[in-house]
């Protein structure tokens, strides 16, 4: 059995940063994780996963968990000499801490609770974070342009999936790695080192009920996946936590898609702390991450809380869906 300490003991020389900053980010994940997990557990009997009159700054109702999960991260990453600051889907603006404003090297994203809507029905739920380098010189406050910075300067990212058992997966550049929190031992186990996307997929998951106002190149590709039937039938999943529906791409291979709608004019999921880091995982594990246009990774970002459309997974099914969408642009050009 390979603890995440031991993991990190053997193989911190493969990664971009030192084994302590690595053991001091996974001290505060797994404390919160814990807090979290225990919430999740106990299911309906608490009154956790009740919807506050509270909106987040995407306009949607937050439950009680969002909020304790907030708290509870930005109490322990505040205990955390060498973090500057924070953005978190549950607050408005970036947070910076104080002492370590000007001394603290990195910055921290989070989504402390992904798929909150699912959490009353006992569905998997999620938490997602990303690490990246300041980029301002270490001595003077951390402002803006630290935390505006693409994905592609990711130095770490991950996610945890509360299912039937609680599981960590993170990059830190060097592979993906799937670890599974036993609960008697109080501590994650490694499950799965170095993990890959099968070469080939064949399910897709998207929000069908959204498909009148979905942009032609998505019609014409769910057209695509249901005409295969005969030769290579694709099956549709759609769990409706990013973190579940990602997972199952991961492991069995798949396509996760949220394009722009008639709502989301740019996507519903959120650059920072959503594409970014599935989208670090996904490359490191040989899949892909695209806006439609070009790589999530490589999005310039203007704003905090921005919103991209977002396709990810299995290599080859986001490149088939990147040439449906660019083919159906080009059509209307020629029209
Ligand atoms: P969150 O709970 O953090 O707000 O995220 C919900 C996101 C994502 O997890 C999921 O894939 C997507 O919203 C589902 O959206 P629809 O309900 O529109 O399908
Ligand atoms: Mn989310
Ligand atoms: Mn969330």
């Amino acid at each position: 059995m390979i603890s995440l300490r031991k993991f990190i003991f053997h193989h911190h020389n493969n990664f971009l940063i030192s084994k302590e900053e690595i053991y001091s980010f996974f001290t505060i994940i797994e404390l919160v994780v814990k807090i979290i997990r225990y919430h999740v557990s106990l299911g309906n009997t608490s009154n956790f996963f009740q919807k506050k009159n509270t909106k987040n700054i995407h306009g949607e109702n937050q439950i009680t968990l969002d909020i304790i999960a907030n708290n509870n991260f930005k109490d322990i990453l505040k205990t955390c000499s060498n973090i500057a600051g924070i953005v978190s889907e549950e607050e408005k603006k970036i947070i910076t801490f104080q002492e370590q404003e000007k001394y603290g090297k990195y910055i921290f994203f989070i989504d402390p609770v992904d798929g909150s809507s699912n959490a009353d029905i006992n569905i998997p739920i999620g938490t997602i974070f990303s690490i990246y380098p300041r980029v301002s010189p270490i001595g003077i406050s951390i402002s803006e342009q630290d935390f505006l910075q693409p994905g592609n300067q990711q130095i770490m990212s991950g996610y945890i999936l509360y299912g039937p058992a609680t599981i960590l997966v993170f990059t830190i550049k060097s592979g993906v790695h799937i670890f599974t929190y036993h609960p008697s031992y109080e501590t994650f186990i490694l499950s799965q080192k170095n993990v890959k996307f099968p070469d080939t997929g064949n399910i897709y998951s998207i929000n069908e009920g959204n498909y009148n106002s979905f942009p032609k190149g998505i019609k014409k590709y769910l057209q695509y996946c249901k005409n295969q039937y005969d030769q290579n039938p694709i099956s549709s999943r759609y769990v409706g936590s990013l973190v579940a529906d990602f997972h199952r791409s991961l492991l069995k291979g798949g396509i996760y898609l949220y394009p722009n709608t008639q709502s989301y004019m740019y996507g519903k999921l959120r650059l920072m702390y959503e594409c970014n880091p599935i989208a670090y995982l996904a490359e490191e594990a040989s899949g892909k991450a695209t806006n439609g246009d070009i790589r999530i990774l490589d999005i310039i970002p203007k704003f905090i809380h921005q919103c991209s459309p977002f396709f990810s997974g299995t290599a080859s099914m986001v490149e088939m869906v990147k040439k449906f969408i660019l083919d159906s642009q080009s059509d209307s050009i020629k029209n």
